[in-house]
């Protein structure tokens, strides 16, 4: 696949199914990470990967979440809550290491930093003929789940990355015009 067709045409996948991502895959898709722009080379970003025991390390932390939200949750909302995980055979948290009080690099910045290393993945991923799913949901903010994965005070999570092979079609390209959203001062 060509560059530009990629970047036309990369597409997210909510029906993922195993294997995971092979080493190869894998490092592939961290390269692509680690070439996210970023400004005076802070390299904000920690990716946490999670498969086999590990999504169900990360499935028991989401229901944490929903049990200190609510204590009287049933077991099948906790229940629902450990299997989010097991959506894709593969999950890498990308959380934004911040260090706050830069002079020129704003915390904001290093937090889009880490989401271009994101998209680095997603769109690396669709190269490889992979699917992947960039999901947040409330667990992403949580305190319990940014406790239980070692954030730092100003850190954030910027996604989880669901990523496995296809097991559905990619939806159709929405129809977006440049036009409709681009100004020129020329
Ligand atoms: C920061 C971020 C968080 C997202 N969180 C979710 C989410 O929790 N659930 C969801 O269904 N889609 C979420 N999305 C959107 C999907 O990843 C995807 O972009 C969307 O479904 C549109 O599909 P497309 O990427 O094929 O255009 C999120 C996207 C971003 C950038």
């Amino acid at each position: 696949m060509d560059a530009m067709t990629l970047l036309h045409e990369r597409s997210s996948m909510g029906k993922l199914t195993g294997p995971p991502p092979d080493a190869a895959q894998r490092e592939a898709l961290y390269r692509a990470a680690l070439r996210a722009p970023d400004h005076k080379e802070l390299t904000p970003w920690r990716f946490i990967e999670f498969s086999g025991k590990g999504l169900d390390r990360l499935g028991e932390l989401f229901a944490e979440a929903e049990y200190r939200d609510d204590p009287h949750s049933g077991d099948d909302s906790l229940n629902a809550a450990r299997k989010k995980p097991h959506r894709a055979p593969m999950v890498i948290a990308v959380i934004a290491k911040v260090t706050p009080d830069l002079p020129k690099v704003p915390p904001v910045e290093q937090v889009i930093s880490a989401g271009c290393a994101a998209h680095g993945i997603v769109l690396a991923a669709h190269a490889l003929g992979l699917g992947a799913m960039w999901r947040s949901g409330h667990y992403a903010f949580h305190s319990t789940v940014r406790k239980g994965l070692g954030l730092g005070e100003h850190d954030e999570i910027v996604g989880f990355l669901y990523l496995g092979q296809l097991a559905g079609r990619h939806k159709p390209l929405p129809e977006r015009d440049p036009a409709d959203f681009v100004e020129r001062w020329s």
